[in-house]
This record gives C-alpha cells, sequence and structure tokens, in this order.
C-alpha cells in the first residue's frame, strides 16, 4: 500500500513525533510505501485564500469551493496545493496524526483539510460519501490526548470519542469517500508513566503492521436515504451519530 500520513505537532521531540517515527518505520517493514506530510516542518500554509488559484471563474468574489472545482478542471491550484492533492491521490491509506486540541486538529491541519480535500476531487456534483472521490481508499486518525480514557467512555465527561470526532471521521473522512478505520489514540499523554507511553508505541508498531487488514467503522450509503434526505423506513441507524426521532 502507499500509505500518507498527515502529520500536525509543533515540536520535533515530543510524544506524537516518536509515534509518527514507529508507525512509520512498522508500515516500511511491512513492505508499505510511506509518504509524510510534516505540516509545520513543511511550514504548511493553512489559510484558504485568492492567491491559492492561478486562474479563477468569479473574478469579482471569492466562492472558495468553486474556485477549486474550476482550478482542478484548468490545472490552477496553487504548487503547495497541488502538491498535496497529488500525494493524495497516490495514497491507499492516509493517516491524520495530530493532538488532539478542542476536541479537533491543530489549526495547520484544518488548514490543510480546507485547501487540500478540493471540491472536484474528494467530493462535488453530488459525490460524497460511498460515492466520494476518494471511494476505494481508506483513512484513520491517529491522535494522542490529554485527556483520561474514562472521560471519553459514552457516559464520561467529555461524551463518546466517536461523537467528539464526528466532524472528522463522517463530516471530513467518510464524507469524501474513504472507508474509515477505526481510530488509534494514546490517551492522557503527559499524566501517564513513560511505561503507559511505550505501550501506546507498541500498540500503535502492531496496529501499523496489520492496518491492511482493519475493518472499517460502519456507516452509510446514499442509497439509505431517501429523497427527503432522511434515513429510509427499515434502515437502522448505525453510525455514532445517526439516531431515530419519536
Ligand atoms: C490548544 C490545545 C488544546 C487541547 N485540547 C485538548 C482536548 O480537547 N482534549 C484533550 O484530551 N487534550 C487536549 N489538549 C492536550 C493535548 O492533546 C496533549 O497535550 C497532547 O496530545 C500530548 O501529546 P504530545 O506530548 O505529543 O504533545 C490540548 C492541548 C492544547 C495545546
Amino acid at each position: 500500500m502507499n500509505v500518507l500520513t498527515v502529520f500536525a505537532h509543533p515540536e520535533p521531540r515530543s510524544f506524537g513525533r516518536a509515534l509518527l517515527d514507529a508507525g512509520s518505520s512498522a508500515l516500511r517493514s511491512a513492505g508499505h510505501e510511506v509518504t509524510v506530510s510534516d505540516l509545520y516542518a513543511m511550514n504548511f500554509n493553512p489559510v484558504a485564500g485568492p492567491g491559492d488559484f492561478s486562474a479563477r471563474r468569479f473574478p469579482q468574489a471569492l466562492q472558495y469551493d468553486r474556485e477549486q472545482k474550476f482550478a482542478h478542471q484548468h490545472n490552477a491550484f496553487a504548487p503547495d496545493i497541488q502538491a498535496e492533492i497529488d500525494k493524495l491521490l497516490g495514497c491507499d491509506l492516509l493517516i491524520l496524526q495530530f493532538p488532539l486540541w478542542w476536541f479537533s486538529v491543530p489549526a495547520i491541519m484544518k488548514g490543510w483539510i480546507d485547501r487540500v480535500l478540493v471540491n472536484g476531487v474528494a467530493y462535488g456534483t453530488g459525490r460524497r460519501f460511498d460515492t466520494g472521490g476518494m471511494r476505494g481508499k481508506r483513512a484513520m486518525i491517529a491522535t494522542t490526548t490529554g485527556c483520561y480514557p474514562e472521560m471519553m467512555a459514552p457516559d464520561g465527561l467529555l461524551a463518546a470519542f466517536d461523537i467528539n470526532l464526528w466532524h472528522l471521521q463522517h463530516g471530513t473522512l467518510a464524507y469524501s469517500g474513504f472507508d474509515v478505520l477505526p481510530a488509534f489514540k494514546a490517551w492522557s499523554i503527559q499524566y501517564t508513566d513513560e511505561a503507559s507511553r511505550a505501550g501506546y508505541i507498541e500498540a500503535y508498531v502492531e496496529r501499523m503492521r496489520g492496518v491492511e487488514n482493519d475493518e472499517p467503522i460502519p456507516s452509510h450509503t446514499l442509497q439509505d436515504f431517501g429523497a427527503d434526505w432522511r434515513l429510509k423506513d427499515g434502515i437502522a441507524p448505525r453510525t455514532a451519530g445517526h439516531r431515530r426521532i419519536a
């Protein structure tokens, strides 16, 4: 497999960096090609704006997603965006690795999502979820947290992990057509002991060795929804975010 890891951490001596290196080396030992987009090291520009396009369909007022579609059709992306799109198109597995910041990704990674998962490539013209542009590829989150795992139990203080990361697993990855593999979590990194941190690295290495055989988390297809955009009668909700209402 070709694996693209998009990595966001400002500190090269962090636990997150150690996790990245161990995981990448396990993947390579298992025979996979690994590309890393180390966003801080690249000084990746996360700010979407008019400079992202060398030609415009709507020059008067920026409609960012529609310009993405036009740029894709006319080869008009800024070089830093096109380079990341090329990496994305070449991968079989995308890993987003980041420390959990405010229940989400660091801003530099949100900028990568906004600027690289573009209309015309990842989604667009009705293509999303099982018809999304990334169909046939797989993706997963690998994250480190400050919080204890019990806090993200379904009845925990912060609520279930899959709810917290719903916007990414469903709204970004599944929406773009990826089959989403279960997330890898290394909990409470600063507040645990050295043995636990080593255990997380070992668990990630094991996970990467077998990642090719991992089963995706449950999802819905477009066919599960009616013309009213609602789950059809008889289709049981099967993701963290879908439920029947009275
Ligand atoms: C801006 C910011 C926001 C954070 N938000 C969260 C959070 O929402 N949930 C959480 O569990 N930890 C949060 N943390 C803690 C980080 O997840 C933690 O520092 C990191 O995962 C530790 O890994 P590292 O040693 O590799 O940096 C936050 C940290 C920062 C700096």
